[in-house]
């Protein structure tokens, strides 16, 4: 079943790539705000109207949550989460770093099962069932191997509401800052999580994100070998907020710092 979710989620994510590289840099692309700081556009909308249909008509049985609001609510036992367009600041302005993120979490495993990223502007494919690995575009991928978070390359990124000082994550970029080679915010939860499972990033963290943003890339970290728990160490699930992904070897760095008292 897991391969049969996986074939179906990589096909759907190649079709839907092509609305969002229809809709990009196009100035037929709308924009809308959610709040002030909070956009979508019509992409995102379209995206998402595309992937719920196709999912609900091959598996009617499957419940999904999809960013933009569709929900189904089925008792099937198998969950779809949607992010029809991860990295929509980017995406409205013309910066090509977003993508497709399709999550399935299996109620009997009581995990996600498979999950795909798709950034239809570099053609890149992120895949990954439980237990058989992940994959760029059809190659193995792993997580890095530097064990010093002093000379490590790390991730994160902001909520879209930053006005409050506790919970817009500028403490933990600032005591992260000088005890690291580099931190990038790249704009895509989903590619970030990528990016660790690929070894181009070493870790990343995030506080306030949603299930549509992290429920692929988590598992694509995992089975690339690293690890991803919340910020206190703790089982991740991808209805909790918080996550900290890394090599594994710099996890317990990732945490200390989390953590820390300030
Ligand atoms: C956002 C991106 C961003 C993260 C935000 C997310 P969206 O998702 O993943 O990197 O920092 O918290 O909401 O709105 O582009 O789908
Ligand atoms: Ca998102
Ligand atoms: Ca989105």
């Amino acid at each position: 079943m897991q391969e049969d979710l996986l074939n179906f989620a990589r096909t759907l994510a190649l079709e839907a790539g092509p609305i969002l590289l229809n809709g990009f840099r196009s100035k037929d692309t709308v924009i809308s705000y959610k709040s002030r700081t909070d956009l979508v556009t019509n992409i995102d909308k379209e995206s998402e109207k595309f992937l719920f249909n196709r999912i609900s008509d091959q598996f009617p049985a499957h419940a999904i949550i999809a960013e933009e609001g569709s929900r189904k609510d089925t008792p099937g036992g198998y969950l779809w989460y949607v992010d029809p367009l991860d990295g929509t600041n980017n995406f409205a302005h013309g910066l090509p770093f977003f993508c497709i993120s399709l999550g399935v979490y299996s109620a009997e495993a009581g995990k996600i099962i498979a999950g795909v990223v798709y950034n239809p502007f570099l053609n890149e494919m992120f895949t990954a069932t439980r237990g058989k690995g992940s994959f760029l575009n059809g190659e193995r991928i792993g997580v890095s191997s530097l064990a010093d978070i002093g000379i490590c390359l790390v991730g994160t990124g902001f909520p879209y509401n930053k006005e409050n000082m506790e919970t817009n994550n500028t403490r933990e970029f600032n005591r992260f800052l000088p005890r690291i080679q580099g931190i990038r915010r790249m704009g895509s939860a989903a590619l970030d999580l990528c990016c660790v499972a690929s070894g181009r990033l070493d870790g990343y963290w995030e506080g306030r994100l949603n299930a549509w943003d992290t429920a692929a890339g988590s598992l694509i970290v995992e089975e690339a070998g690293g690890a991803v728990t919340r910020y206190d160490g703790g089982p991740f699930h991808p209805e909790f907020p918080q996550i900290v992904a890394s090599n594994g070897k710099i996890h317990s760095q990732m945490i200390n710092i989390l953590m820390q008292k300030n």
